[in-house]
C-alpha cells in the first residue's frame, strides 16, 4: 500500500529526524592567516606568466612557498623565489618536470622539508600547440597529454597522499587541490584542439577527484582563464595569426591575432593579465571558498557565459 503525506508532512518529518542546518556547524570567516600560522602551497610552472603571479599573490595572503618549474627557467625560479621571501614569508624552489610522478613526489618532499606540512598544490603547469587536427602527430598528442593531464594527475595524486599522511586536513580547514584549465575546457579552439582535449580533461579529472578527496577534506577545484598575455599566448598569436595569414594571402603582424580576439570574443575589452588569474586563485585556494568544490571557475572577462 502507498500512503501519500502532503509536502509539509515530509518537510516536518525530515527535520524532526535531520535538522537541515545546525547552528553548531555554522562556520566563522577566517582570513588565511588566522586559520592557522602559517600555510604552505606549491605552484607548478611558477617561473613566469600566471603561475610567477599565483605565486606572489599567494606570498602576500601568507602562504609560504615552493616554485616549481623545469630546469631551463632556474633562473626565473630563482628569481620568483626571491621576490616571495621580499614579501616577507619562506620560499624554496624545486626543479622538477610534472609530467614524471617522481620528480612531482621529490618537489613535494622537498617543499615540506624546507616549508613544513603541506595545504595547498597548484597545478599550474602546461604547455600549447597550435596545429591543424589532421597535421596532429601520435608524439604532438603524447606530450600534450603527459604535460597538461598526467601532470595534473601527478600533482593531485602525490599532493593527495602527502595531505592524507600528514592529518592536517579538516571539515573546518580543508586543504586544497587547483588545477590549470582553460575556457577551452567548455568549448575548443579551432588549431589547439589536442589543448583543449587536455583542458577538458583537467575539469573532468577535477570532478573526479572532488568526489573522491571530500571524505579526507580536500576541496579540488580548477580555474579556467581566457586569453592571458602571457608566453603562451605569443606562441599562440604567432601561430594563429601564420594560419590567417596564409589563409587570406596577407601577412598578419604580431599582435593583431590576439588583438581581433579581444575585440570579437572579450566582454571587458581587454585581454586579461596574470594577476586576473591569481586573484581568483587567491580565493579557491583561501578559508573562503571551503564549500566549493569540483568546480572550474572561469575568469575571462566575459567570453564563455556557464
Ligand atoms: N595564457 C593563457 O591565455 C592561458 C589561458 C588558459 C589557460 N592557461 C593555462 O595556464 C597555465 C599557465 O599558463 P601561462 O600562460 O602562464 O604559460 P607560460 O608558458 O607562460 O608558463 C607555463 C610554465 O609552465 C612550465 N612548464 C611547462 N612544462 C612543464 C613541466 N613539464 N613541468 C614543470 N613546469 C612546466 C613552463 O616552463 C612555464 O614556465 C597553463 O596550464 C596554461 O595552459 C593559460
Amino acid at each position: 500500500m502507498v500512503t501519500r503525506l502532503g509536502s509539509r508532512a515530509v518537510w516536518h518529518a525530515a527535520t524532526s529526524i535531520r535538522p537541515l542546518f545546525n547552528p553548531s556547524q555554522a562556520r566563522t570567516f577566517a582570513s588565511t592567516l588566522q586559520r592557522e600560522d602559517k600555510r604552505t602551497a606549491i605552484v607548478t610552472g611558477a617561473s613566469r606568466g600566471i603561475g610567477k603571479a599565483i605565486a606572489l599573490r599567494l606570498a602576500q595572503d601568507g602562504y609560504n612557498l615552493c616554485i616549481n618549474d623545469v630546469e631551463a627557467n632556474k633562473q626565473g625560479i630563482d628569481q620568483v623565489v626571491s621576490q616571495v621571501k621580499a614579501a616577507g614569508v619562506n620560499s624554496v624552489g624545486a626543479v622538477g618536470d610534472v609530467s614524471d610522478l617522481s620528480q612531482v613526489e621529490s618537489v613535494i618532499q622537498k617543499s615540506v622539508k624546507e616549508l613544513g606540512p603541506l595545504n595547498t598544490m597548484i597545478a599550474n603547469a602546461g604547455i600549447a600547440q597550435v596545429k591543424p587536427l589532421l597535421d596532429l602527430t601520435t608524439e604532438d598528442f603524447e606530450r600534450m597529454f603527459r604535460i597538461n593531464v598526467f601532470g595534473v594527475q601527478n600533482c593531485y595524486s602525490a599532493a593527495a597522499r602527502q595531505i592524507i599522511s600528514q592529518g592536517n586536513a579538516t571539515a573546518d580547514a580543508p586543504c586544497k587541490l587547483l588545477a590549470a584549465a582553460s575556457i577551452v575546457a567548455f568549448k575548443p579552439f579551432a588549431l589547439l584542439s589536442h589543448y583543449s582535449a587536455s583542458k577538458w580533461a583537467v575539469r573532468g579529472l577535477t570532478q573526479a577527484y572532488a568526489m573522491e578527496m571530500a571524505e579526507h577534506h580536500i576541496t579540488v577545484n580548477s580555474y579556467a582563464p581566457g586569453i592571458v598575455g602571457t608566453a603562451m599566448w605569443d606562441l599562440i598569436d604567432e601561430e594563429l595569426g601564420k594560419k590567417r595569414g596564409n589563409d587570406l594571402g596577407q601577412i598578419i603582424k604580431k599582435g593583431e591575432t590576439i588583438k581581433k580576439y579581444t575585440d570579437e570574443l572579450i566582454a571587458l575589452g581587454r585581454v586579461s593579465v596574470p594577476e586576473d588569474v591569481a586573484k581568483l586563485v587567491s580565493f579557491l585556494a583561501g578559508p573562503d571558498s571551503d564549500y566549493i568544490t569540483g568546480q572550474c571557475q572561469v575568469v575571462d572577462g566575459g567570453i564563455i557565459f556557464t
